[in-house]
């Protein structure tokens, strides 16, 4: 076990959550720490509560399930993620929606990445080096002008990827993005998470196929809402002690 330091970007304490008022409990008192500029792996069989978890880190489960009742802690750098308003929030985490449709909603796919840094009124240079920095690192500049709409699956994870790294957010979640991806844009994310880490970024990413990514720091497996392990490659158990 490790002990809890300050050096966690990502803390959750006695997480439990329910859709709603006398529902089943999707997310069983869940703990676990990430250190910062980590990368952890979250799998499990469907149903049992990945992208509930991902939505409870990115503090998103109010916004989506206005009915949901969260109790224990998600602090993200020392913030407790609940308790900030949404502007503050997407600086502190960013995160890919496993259905991504819903975070879609420019003409261009530029526009879209271009969207959060405009409402947070960045200076348009800064945005315009941005979004060309980040089409280049995702390898979708030749869809620069296209609807997003109108992609393949695989090319909205990668759009909505940079639309989430345009803020910049030191965490990044990412839930079941490389499943639509074809075997070259897969490689192209997992240089672009460790990347990320090595820059400090904190990622979380939900993926079924762990054989696939060698660069992983930790492995989470759920089961049934609750946190079934979390270990290094080694097998270590890596879970805080808090
Ligand atoms: N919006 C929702 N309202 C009610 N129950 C939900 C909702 N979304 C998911 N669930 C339930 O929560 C449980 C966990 O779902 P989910 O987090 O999507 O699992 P996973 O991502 O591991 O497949 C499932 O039993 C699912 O039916
Ligand atoms: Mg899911």
């Amino acid at each position: 076990m490790k002990s809890e330091t300050k050096n966690n970007a990502v803390v959750i304490r006695g997480l439990t959550y329910q859709y709603r008022i006398n529902g089943s409990i999707v997310l069983k008192n869940i703990e676990f720490c990430i250190p910062k500029g980590e990368f952890t792996l979250v799998t499990g069989l469907s149903g049992c509560g990945k992208s509930t978890l991902c939505l409870c880190i990115s503090g998103a489960d109010e916004l989506m399930n206005p009915d949901g009742i969260l109790t224990g802690e998600v602090i993200i750098n020392g913030k407790d993620i609940h308790k900030i308003n949404a502007a503050e929030r997407a600086l502190e985490v960013g995160i890919v929606f496993q259905n991504m449709d819903t975070q879609l909603f420019s003409f261009t796919v530029e526009d879209e990445i271009a969207f959060a840094p405009e409402n947070l009124c960045l200076p348009p240079e800064k945005i315009k080096e941005r979004v060309d920095y980040l089409l280049n690192l995702l390898g979708i500049e030749y869809l620069r002008e296209s609807h997003p709409h109108r992609l393949s699956g695989g090319e909205k994870s990668l759009v909505v990827l940079a639309a989430v790294l345009a803020l910049d957010p030191p965490v990044v979640i990412m839930d079941e993005v490389m499943s639509q991806l074809d075997k070259k844009s897969k490689m192209r994310v997992i240089d672009v998470i460790r990347m990320l880490c090595d820059m400090g970024k904190t990622i979380i990413a939900v993926e079924h196929d762990i054989k696939a990514i060698e660069s992983v720091h930790h492995i989470m497996v759920l089961q049934d809402g609750k946190l079934k392990s979390f270990r290094d490659l080694n097998g270590e158990d890596n879970t805080c002690h808090i």
